[in-house]
């Protein structure tokens, strides 16, 4: 019998076991931690930005409000969440890698006035707050990183309050197959070059692709979180379903 953390897991294209895979995605994170903000405009042509306006906008926050950002990095939705909500709301930012929280940290330094967020080290399968306490809970760019994602997505269940949103932005897959060659080609060949002329670090930007096409796509993802409890499941494809913001209600 396969005792816990012997289980399988992909990192990128290999199989390696979930503690391996949880090891060496913190030592990917912990690399790109520098250059994060940068190699993402550069790779997405600054889009990524108008991914996070748009869920953003979806969440319904009002003022007020609590929201969990999960698997933050550098916080850009816990940012845009932090204006939604005001100074009489609250944002929780969490990840599980120092490095990356730390970014979390002096981005909201640099964006001032935002005393309603608060940086906490978690992981996502295992949140440290109580049950039913958010409005929003949000996870960006994050939940391919994960190695038990259904256990993440039942423990972002389990503090969203009755009736409050959960929404995971994501890579996704194309649904057109012309869009698909393109962005093949454009994320094999040139993201790695990217990330080695900028971040000095090409197999970093290697692992990213290669999740991407193991990730869940639209669909799978879908029933994965209606089977994590979550309930009215919509996807919005976003360039052509390169991207996807998929938000659940909890019901019960
Ligand atoms: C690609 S970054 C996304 C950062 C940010 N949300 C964004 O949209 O730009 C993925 C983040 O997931 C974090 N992460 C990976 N596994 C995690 C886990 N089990 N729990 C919490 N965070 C995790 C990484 O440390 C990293 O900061």
């Amino acid at each position: 019998m396969q005792g816990e953390g012997n289980n399988q897991a992909h990192f990128g294209f290999r199989s390696v076991s979930e503690s391996e895979k949880t090891r060496l995605v913190g030592e990917v994170f912990s690399s790109v931690a520098k250059r994060y903000d940068l190699m993402n405009d550069l790779m997405s042509f600054g889009l990524h930005r108008i991914w996070k306006d748009f869920a953003v906008r979806q969440s319904g926050l009002g003022k007020g409000d609590r929201a969990l950002d999960v698997a933050a990095g550098s916080g850009d939705l816990a940012i845009r969440f932090a204006r939604q909500v005001g100074e009489s709301g609250e944002v929780v930012l969490t990840d599980i890698n120092p490095d990356m929280l730390e970014l979390g940290r002096q981005n909201m330094v640099n964006h001032g006035h935002l005393r309603n967020i608060r940086h906490v080290l978690a992981d996502a399968e295992n949140l440290p707050f109580e049950g039913e306490r958010f409005d929003c809970v949000s996870i960006s760019f994050g939940l391919r990183n994960i190695t038990r994602k259904e256990q993440a997505l039942k423990s972002m269940r389990r503090v969203l309050k009755p009736g409050g949103k959960l929404m995971v932005l994501e890579f996704s897959e194309p649904t057109s197959l012309q869009l698909r060659r393109i962005y093949d080609r454009y994320s094999f060949r040139v993201i790695p070059k990217i990330g080695q002329w900028v971040a000095n670090d090409a197999p970093s930007y290697r692992y990213l692709v290669e999740s991407i096409r193991r990730h869940p796509n639209q669909l799978s993802l879908k029933v994965m979180m209606e089977n994590a409890g979550l309930d009215a499941v919509r996807i919005h494809n976003l360039a052509g379903g390169i991207v996807a913001l998929h938000i659940a209600t909890r019901y019960g």
